[in-house]
Parts: C-alpha cells; structure tokens; sequence
C-alpha cells in the first residue's frame, strides 16, 4: 500500500509541473507551420542532436515554433540561453550546447537559402500583445 501512495503522489508532482511547464498560453504565427525536418543528409552529429531538440525544446511549445523561425547565431545564442534558465526547461548546458549546434546547422543549411518561408522572431511586446488578444 505504501508503494500505491508514493506513486499516486510521484503521479500528482508530474501532473503539476507538467502543468507549470505549460507557457503554450498563446499561438504564435510559426506554431501552425510544419513540425518536422528532413534531416537525413545533416551530419550524424547534427542528426542525433535533432532528437535532443525535438524532446527538448516541445516542452513548453509547439516544436513547430523553433523549426519555422528564423534568427541570427547571435539571437539563437541568446534564445538557447533564455529558454534553458526557464523555471524547469530540462536543459542542461551541454544539451544547450548541442541544440545550438543543430539551430545553427539548420539555420544556414535550410533557413538562410530562404528566408521567406521562415517568421523572423517576435518581441516579447509582440508576444505579449498576441497573448491579450488571444483571451478575449
Ligand atoms: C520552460 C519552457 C520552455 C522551453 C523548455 C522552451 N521554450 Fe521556447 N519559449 C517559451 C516561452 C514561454 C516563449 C514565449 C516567449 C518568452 O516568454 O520568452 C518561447 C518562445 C520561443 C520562440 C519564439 C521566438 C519569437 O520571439 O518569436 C522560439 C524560437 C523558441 N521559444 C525556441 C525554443 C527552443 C529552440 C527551445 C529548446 C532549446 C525552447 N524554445 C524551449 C518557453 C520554453
């Protein structure tokens, strides 16, 4: 029996954090694009790290949203960061690390050849501002 109860409790945890973790509290435009990469000519590096980013980074959002954004290393490098500080990300530094590597591959192999099949980044205003119109 005390077994049974440290599980439904362990059950209990998981729901709440998974509910925390849940920031998908607006759509953005890049949520509705396509969810997948073909990545069958990148590197084996760059391929194993595409599964690290796919579990990774759908956490909290649509993977939708990182595959149909375009940025700069600059601004990958930041947003890796940002997202990783995030209250339970699940992203630890090395992870971070990798992931970059696969945006930044991905970036310049698929994104920069064609830059208009991708959104470029919103603000946080913007963000917010679709977040408001969003309720009502
Ligand atoms: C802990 C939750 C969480 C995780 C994990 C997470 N994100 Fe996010 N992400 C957010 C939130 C919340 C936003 C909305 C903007 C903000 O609050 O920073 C967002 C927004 C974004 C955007 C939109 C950029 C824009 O301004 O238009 C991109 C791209 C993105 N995340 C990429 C990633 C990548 C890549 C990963 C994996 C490394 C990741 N996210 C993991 C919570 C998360």
């Amino acid at each position: 029996m005390k077994s049974v109860s440290a599980f439904a409790v362990f059950g209990l945890m998981v729901a709440a954090g998974f509910v925390l973790a849940q920031t998908a509290d607006v759509v953005l435009p890049q949520d509705n694009g396509p969810e997948v990469i073909d990545v069958s000519k990148y590197p084996a590096e760059i391929q194993k790290a595409y599964g690290l980013f796919r579990t990774k980074c759908s956490k909290c959002h649509t993977i939708a949203r990182p595959i149909n954004t375009t940025m700069s290393r600059a601004e990958w490098e930041r947003y890796v960061k940002r997202m990783m500080h995030k209250p339970n990300s699940g992203i630890s530094s090395s992870d971070g690390k990798k992931i970059f590597d696969f945006l930044i591959y991905d970036q310049q192999t698929r994104k920069d050849p064609n830059p208009g099949a991708f959104f470029p980044a919103l603000s946080l205003e913007e963000i917010e501002k679709l977040r408001q119109m969003q309720r009502r």
